[in-house]
């Protein structure tokens, strides 16, 4: 099957300021040039992956590890300053698939929010405070179909009754601050598929809520995969939140994809050492209590300091000399599961 969605060795630059950071969105308008400020950085080295129809890929990593920026850049919404390579492609049911980093800014307006949609992690800096949440999901229908007014209500009370929300009628006429967190973050998945998106991509979209509402919400976001054969793209610093709605999992570091594999390899099978910490940092019903839980000592280096050779490996408990000369290549380790860590998984083994 072709995939949905295609990224091919995608690097994100950012303009670094002399001090060696990656400058602040306000200081980079119009820094297009790489002379003004020293060589860029890249967030986002060569990440390559690709998501079939109706297929949850959960991409994981801690903050800072190029998990937002790649849905931004597949969103055509990175910042002018974002320098990008690399190739994303869509299929958009043509012939053949479309090309994202390729295309007018008018087009890629066009397939955001209809064919791919996508839903952050605080619903309240997306959605307008002044605005009944009803409306703002008719303005989502009227961006994209030429209905009447009175159709796009219609819809969008029917999108409410989709996620879930209990009297969507009354609903509609709210306010966002009238709603709990998990209800406004019901009206901005409502918003996101209201117009049958094959792609959503839903950025840690639980991270602000509490336990309980957080698994409201990853049931309701299964739910709505199998009744719309939605695809998704599901980022989460948290594996175990991943492991609820993925069927395969990415996990980066440091911009580096450093795993990929189907949700039982990754989480059974772990065969890089950032994944294997990640997966030991996870509570289970055998954790003890008393004890406090496992964690990745040190962290995650600047990108404007990247080690040359594994990111991972100042931190790494296995690492040899060689880690520190040169970036592993990624390769299989078993079908269709891939590392980045020629120690642990050496080569012809
Ligand atoms: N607008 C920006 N300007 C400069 N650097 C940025 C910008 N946005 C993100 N970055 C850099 O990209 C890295 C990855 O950011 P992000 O994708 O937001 O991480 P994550 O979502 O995994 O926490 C950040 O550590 C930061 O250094
Ligand atoms: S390549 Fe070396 S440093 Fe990197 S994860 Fe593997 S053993 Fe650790
Ligand atoms: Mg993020």
């Amino acid at each position: 099957m072709r995939p949905l969605l295609e990224i091919r060795n995608l690097t994100i630059e950012f303009p670094q300021s002399r001090a060696g950071q990656a400058l602040p969105p306000a200081q980079q308008a119009g820094t297009k040039t790489r002379t003004k400020t020293g060589a860029p950085v890249a967030a986002v080295s060569s990440l390559s992956f690709s998501i079939a129809p109706g297929e949850v890929l959960g991409l994981v990593g801690e903050s800072g590890s190029g998990k937002s920026i790649t849905a931004l850049a597949i969103m055509g919404l990175l910042p002018p300053a974002a320098i990008v390579t690399g190739e994303i492609t869509f299929q958009n049911g043509d012939a053949v698939p479309t090309h994202l980093t390729a295309l007018p800014p008018d087009q890629l307006r066009q397939l955001r929010g209809s064919r791919i949609a996508m839903i952050f992690q605080e619903p309240m800096t997306a959605l307008n405070p002044v605005t009944r949440v009803g409306d703002q999901i008719a303005e989502a229908v009227l961006a994209h179909h030429r209905v009447s007014k009175s159709e796009a209500r219609r819809q969008a009370v029917a999108g409410m009754r989709d996620v879930a929300i209990p009297d969507p009628e009354q609903r509609a006429r709210s306010y966002p601050h009238q709603l709990s967190g998990g209800m406004r973050q019901r009206v901005m998945i409502a918003m996101a598929i209201v117009n049958r998106p094959q792609l959503l991509i839903a950025d840690e979209p639980t991270t602000a809520l509490d336990v309980t509402i957080q698994q409201q919400i990853l049931d309701l976001l299964n739910d709505l995969r199998h009744k719309f054969g939605l695809a998704m793209l599901f980022i989460s610093h948290d594996l175990a939140v991943v492991s609820h709605v993925a069927d395969r999992v990415a996990v980066m570091y440091a911009g580096s994809l450093v795993e990929l594999g189907a949700k039982a390899d990754i989480f059974h099978a772990p065969a890089h050492p950032y994944t294997q910490g990640l997966l030991r940092a996870i509570p289970t019903l055998s954790t003890d209590r008393a004890l406090p839980l496992a964690t990745i000592e040190g962290t995650v280096p600047s990108i404007a300091q990247l080690p040359p050779g594994c990111p991972f490996e100042p931190r790494c408990r296995f690492r040899v000399a060689a880690c520190a000369v040169q970036l592993p290549p990624l390769v299989e380790v078993s079908p269709g599961h891939w590392a980045r860590c020629p120690v642990v998984n050496p080569p012809g083994v």
